[in-house]
């Protein structure tokens, strides 16, 4: 895709990666993804982020599709974690700019990924503004959201936010604005992009959407660094969300998820979910190997209740349900009703070593059902009687909340 103007004399000069499936290297991005750059044209002109260091002639390209690259005067770097800063060195080299801006973290982050010696840079911090002519830049610190440097970009005349990588998703697309694509899918990659990415900032995200109302900013277009630019009624939407995402009040909804060898751990998932439907929670039951740690992760986010299952496996859980829960507990998630289950031969402790895990993450626990070898018809009804607990406590803890 080329240059694009998104507003008057402001394009988005980023590249989009189709063929990307696997974000940040442990995230599947089935939709792909994109970097999202900006270039203001104004007295100053000014790029704001780049891109992965492979597309850094796309970058250049898309830039001389608005201006020769040497009239660049400023560069902004909101984060400089490499999938927007990668493309950096080649873009001062081809500009020569006056000055660029970071956040203090920032000017740490770029002396440890490149050499910077020579280079213009002028630490800003929350509340610093800089006019670029008929502009006015200003910058809004967003520490640990994602990365110690992260900063937000806010230009006032525009009425138009910056945001780095919060409010984006992994979606390429020829679209650039987030009212042109499926909105089912796109809220999909939206919740996905949170779960797995800004989860564990939740707190940081809640405090940041109430500096923001605290500001008084208007904002009619918000363009997050991956995926589509929000503007219109969805600029409302997408903050809403965020509220709701950063909240994680709990939902009618389970997930139950599960790894087997000889598949009696599985015909317990699939009793525990018919009590689950039985007593009203909706659910999805999701095999370890059939489905990849991220899409599982982006479930237990929209579920209110999280239901483990493992087979016990030479005196623990199997690799895929470790690997899982590690995941899982390092994303911080919340307010879940939680419960363990699973299948063994003779010394049994994969139940309680993923309650031990699922209770260190604070969830409210349910008590979980075991059963020896193949599962009894008695055992499997008391996994129906479970999956019925799960929800009712569930529902109770709606209810309360
Ligand atoms: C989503 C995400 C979360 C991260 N969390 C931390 C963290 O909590 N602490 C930290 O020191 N670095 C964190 N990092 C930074 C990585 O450790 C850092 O980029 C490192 O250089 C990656 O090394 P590698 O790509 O060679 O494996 C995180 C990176 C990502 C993408
Ligand atoms: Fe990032
Ligand atoms: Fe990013």
């Amino acid at each position: 895709m080329t240059a694009a103007e998104i507003k008057k004399d402001i394009y988005w000069i980023g590249a989009v990666d189709w063929d990307r499936r696997n974000f940040h290297g442990y995230s599947l991005s089935p939709q792909g993804t994109t970097y999202n750059a900006f270039l203001i044209k104004d007295q100053k002109n000014t790029v704001i982020d780049t891109v992965e260091d492979r597309f850094a002639g796309k970058l250049l390209c898309n830039i001389a599709h608005v201006m020769p690259p040497s009239e660049v005067d400023y560069i902004v770097v909101n984060h400089v974690e490499p999938d927007h800063s990668g493309a950096l060195p080649e873009l001062v080299k081809a500009c020569k700019p006056e000055k660029i801006f970071c956040s203090v973290m920032g000017e740490k982050a770029l002396k440890e990924y490149y050499d910077i010696s020579g280079w213009p840079l002028q630490v800003v911090k929350t509340g610093d503004s800089v006019s670029i002519g008929s502009r006015t830049l200003r910058f809004v610190e967003t520490r640990m959201l994602h990365w110690p440097d992260s900063m937000m970009t806010y230009v006032e005349e525009d009425k138009l936010l910056i945001s780095s990588d919060a409010f984006g998703q992994n979606y390429a697309t020829s679209a650039r604005f987030a009212d042109e694509v499926d909105q089912g899918e796109l809220a999909r990659q939206l919740s996905r992009y949170y779960a797995n990415i800004v989860l564990p900032f939740s707190s940081v995200t809640l405090k940041l959407l109430d500096e923001f109302g605290k500001l008084g900013w208007p904002v009619d277009m918000i363009a997050p660094d991956h995926g589509l630019i929000w503007r219109g009624e969805g600029v409302a939407r997408v903050l809403d969300d965020y509220r709701r995402f950063a909240l994680q009040k709990p939902v009618n909804r389970a997930v139950v998820f599960y790894d087997t060898m000889w598949r009696s751990t599985e015909r317990m998932a699939h009793a525990i979910a018919e009590g689950l439907v039985e007593a009203g929670t909706p659910v999805r039951v999701m095999s370890l190997k059939s489905d990849h740690h991220s899409d599982v992760m982006a479930e237990v986010f929209e579920a209110g209740a999280v239901v483990v299952g493992s087979a016990t496996h030479n005196n623990g859980v199997l690799p895929l349900v470790s690997a899982m829960l590690t995941y899982m507990k390092g994303l911080k998630p919340l307010n879940k009703v939680a419960a363990a289950f699973g299948s063994y031969g003779w010394s049994g402790e994969s139940l309680k070593l993923v309650n031990e895990a699922l209770a260190a993450m604070h969830f409210d626990m349910v008590e979980g059902v075991r059963a020896k070898n193949r599962p009894t018809h008695d055992q499997l009804k008391a996994c129906v009687e479970m999956g019925r607990n799960v929800a009712k406590t569930l529902q109770a803890k709606i209810a309360a909340s």
